[in-house]
């Protein structure tokens, strides 16, 4: 078990707080309407739950890999690499006061977290040159912000999720800030998704090799992988780093996705700790998390064993003349059906999910 602040000794200050302030409102503050959560309790920046635990250990975990990750391609790429793509001196020390950002993310989890939160790991990466280097920092800032987004309303711990949410802020600037570098259109969504702690993790454990024997286990599902084989690449040779760029679509509705999946069953995650899994039943649909969470799922066809394709679709998120649904750095999932899930409820989905996420880069 975990030592962290004796949760009885919250949980009893906490009873006695809504305890005393169940009496009438006599001593209601001035100019504060009635209602509200913890608005007259103490503070707790800790976990309350083991869902918090989990939940904050996971983030923490994804802030090691983004400390580790920035200093590694700016130690991976001579000058002259960045240069050639387009990335000056002042950009690279962009780069670098992110990874100072991280260690102060990563230090307010732990403050949370106590003794036990997970130390950092030993990390592999797939990038060989400093554009693909840049499009994976968008992609982990992404699914690392959306896998807070899918848990922070959800905390039991009010207190932990606002320093949190302070964390993520500044990472959501990050994952615009490297879209600008690739030379992308820079934030081409109206709203960004939130995805469960299990879709995080099956996201970011594929990246973590080994870590420290003593770091808590990280209890959320892994899913069976999913690959899109014709994800899109941005033209790499056309985008040069900007505030904003006009990128031609980098897909449309009416594009055929080939996709490929795992199995469950199968040994993953760091150190070979871990086994991927699915209760779903047989794949049937893809479902489409962007923008609002209104999942939209598609007919999976041409299944010829963990293979099949999918066309995407079309559609504007509050109807015609807004923002296309599908856009931007999003997720797919594979589905036995069409489970209808909104930001607050999407681990409703987790049953269902027979392979997945992947990083679908629609635009
Ligand atoms: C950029 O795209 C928008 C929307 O399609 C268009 O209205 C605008 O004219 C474009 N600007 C340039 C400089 O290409
Ligand atoms: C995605 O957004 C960009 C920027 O607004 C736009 O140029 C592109 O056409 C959009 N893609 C789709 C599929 O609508
Ligand atoms: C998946 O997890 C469930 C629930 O823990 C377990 O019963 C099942 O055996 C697991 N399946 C595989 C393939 O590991
Ligand atoms: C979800 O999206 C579909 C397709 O755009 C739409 O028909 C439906 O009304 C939306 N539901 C909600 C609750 O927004
Ligand atoms: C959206 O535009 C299409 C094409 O002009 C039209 O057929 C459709 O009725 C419009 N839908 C709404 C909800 O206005
Ligand atoms: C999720 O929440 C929506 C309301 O936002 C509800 O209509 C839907 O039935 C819920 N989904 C599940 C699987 O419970």
């Amino acid at each position: 078990m975990h030592s962290r602040p004796s949760l009885a000794t919250i949980a009893l200050l906490l009873g006695l707080v809504a305890l005393t302030s169940s009496a009438p409102a006599a001593t209601m503050a001035p100019f504060t309407p009635p209602g509200g959560l913890g608005m007259d309790s103490i503070p707790v920046y800790a976990p309350m739950s083991e869902f918090d635990f989990q939940s904050l250990n996971l983030a923490l975990n994804q802030e090691w890999i983004e400390l580790d990750l920035f200093h590694h391609g700016l130690a991976q790429f001579s000058v002259e690499e960045f240069e050639a793509a387009g990335l000056d001196a002042e950009d690279r020390f962009l780069i670098q006061y992110m990874a100072e950002q991280e260690l102060g993310h990563a230090t307010a989890l732990m403050n949370m977290l106590g003794p036990s939160a997970a130390k950092p790991c030993k990390y592999i990466y797939p990038f060989t040159d400093v554009r693909s280097f840049v499009d994976f920092c968008q992609k982990l800032t992404r699914f690392g912000e959306s896998g807070v987004y899918g848990f922070l309303e959800h905390l039991d711990s009010r207190a932990a999720a606002n320093i949190l949410l302070q964390s993520i802020t500044t990472e959501a600037r990050q994952q615009m800030i490297f879209r600008q570098f690739e030379g992308l259109f820079p934030m081409p969504e109206w709203f960004v998704p939130s995805i469960t702690q299990s879709m995080a993790w099956t996201l970011l454990s594929p990246f973590l090799q080994h870590c420290p024997s003593e770091n808590p286990r990280i209890e959320w599902q892994l899913f069976p992988p999913l690959t899109v084989t014709n994800n899109p690449t941005p033209n790499q040779e056309n985008l040069s780093p900007g505030i904003s760029n006009n990128v031609t679509a980098l897909s449309f509705p009416g594009r055929e996705l080939l996709l490929s999946w795992g199995s469950p069953g199968k040994v993953t995650g760091y150190d070979g700790r871990y086994t991927t899994n699915t209760t779903a039943g047989r794949a049937h649909f893809v479902g489409w998390i962007s923008q609002l969470n209104n999942i939209t799922y598609t007919p999976l066809t041409n299944v010829i064993g963990s293979r099949g394709r999918t066309i995407q679709p079309g559609g504007n998120i509050f109807g015609n003349g807004t923002a296309p649904v599908i856009n931007g750095t999003m997720y797919l999932v594979i589905t036995d059906a069409e489970v209808f899930v909104t930001p607050a409820n999407i681990s409703m989905l987790n049953p269902h999910i027979v392979a997945g996420p992947a990083v679908y880069q629609s635009g």
